[in-house]
């Protein structure tokens, strides 16, 4: 039987030049280094520069996907853009994106799901892409998140940073089984439930303020192994496929010990991680199509692979899908 499948044509990253570092973030909070790397693996995080925005980082990364897939702005249909960043509360960042690329058709919007953004925004691309209402998707995942902390919390200043990562999409075809290249299956949750265990303190309709980010860290922990876990055996049991044939798990960089204990409990192999969150910090939508592109670009995802990504934010939301490479 044949099916339309969203295969990956390219990927794209750009991270912000400053890089700030545990020691120097000991100087603006009581912290250490000793402490950050311990419980999180973090080690350095990259900032936006004053006046730099989520959608310049994204548009960046965009610019890169495209030059990667051969195509051009106006061969796109769609851009889905996952952010908790927005550069403005309206319009959308994507149609900054869609404006600086110089895309004159189509369309473009944001996907809100936090953490959980890239996942949301690729299985919304793959949707339209299924059904035949787009053929050249761009998803973008970027984020200021350094704008939203307060810089006072030591509990979550230290976690996070800024980036953008992006793929592009094409419609090709497929036979419907786990062989075929493109993305198989995606499977999203959300709790709204869970919203006080990780939240942004304002917003439009309520505070008219931006707002800072909160966070119940221990509780979001507990809560993250099980959900994460749950959603990548939904994803592997809806393929028949088993952790044993996961070449390269990418998942949300939000820390190590998460990754590490939820590799564990799938039984992926621990060299199968494609592990950033050292160096970038926790970059919310951003953090997934930053790992993926470098494990692209270093050579280490290859056609053919299995690729797992998963992740889970405020919301609660939670997510994983599987790429055939
Ligand atoms: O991407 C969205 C999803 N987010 C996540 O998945 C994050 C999930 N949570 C976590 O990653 C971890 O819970 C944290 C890294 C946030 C915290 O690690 P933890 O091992 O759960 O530490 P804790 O919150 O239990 O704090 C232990 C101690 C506390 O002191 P007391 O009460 O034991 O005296 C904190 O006050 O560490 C203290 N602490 C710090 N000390 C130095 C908290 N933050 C810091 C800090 N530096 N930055």
């Amino acid at each position: 039987m044949s099916v339309i499948r969203s295969i990956v044509a390219g990927t794209g990253a750009y991270l912000p030049e400053k890089i700030l570092t545990n020691a120097e973030m000991a100087k603006i909070v009581d912290t250490s280094d000793e402490w950050i790397l311990e419980r999180t693996g973090i080690s350095q995080r990259h900032i936006a520069a004053e006046g730099e925005t989520t959608s310049d980082l994204g548009f960046k990364a965009s610019v890169a996907a495209l030059q990667a897939a051969g195509l051009a702005a106006d061969d796109l249909d769609l851009i889905v853009m996952a952010t908790t960043t927005p550069d403005d509360t309206f319009p959308a960042a994507a149609t900054h994106i869609q404006r600086r690329l110089g895309m004159t058709r189509g369309a473009a919007f944001d996907v809100q799901a936090v953490c959980s953004g890239f996942i949301y925004a690729l299985n919304v691309a793959d949707n339209f892409i299924k059904v035949g209402q787009a053929k050249n998707v761009l998803v973008v995942g970027a984020e200021t998140m350094s704008r939203l902390l307060d810089w006072t919390d030591r509990t979550t200043c230290v976690l996070f940073g800024d980036g953008a990562g992006a793929v592009v999409l094409r419609a090709g075809e497929g036979q419907g089984t786990p062989a075929d290249r493109g993305v198989l299956s995606s499977h999203l949750y959300s709790d709204g439930r869970l919203r006080d265990l990780l939240y942004v303190d304002g917003g439009p309709s309520t505070t008219q303020t931006t707002g800072h980010l909160r966070m119940a860290g221990k509780e979001v922990f507990k809560h993250a192994v099980t959900n994460i876990s749950a959603a990548i055996m939904a994803a592997l049991d809806a393929n028949g496929l088993t952790a044993d044939d996961v070449d390269w798990f990418v998942p949300h960089q939000a820390n190590r010990r998460i990754l590490e204990a939820t590799a564990k409990k799938i039984g992926l192999r621990p060299e199968s991680i494609v592990m950033t969150v050292g160096r970038h910090g926790n970059t919310s939508a951003a953090s997934i199509p930053l790992a993926l592109h470098e494990a692209v670009a270093d050579g280490r995802v290859k056609r053919g692979d299995l690729v797992l990504l998963e992740a889970m934010g405020g919301g609660f939301t939670w997510g994983s899908s599987l790429i055939r490479w």
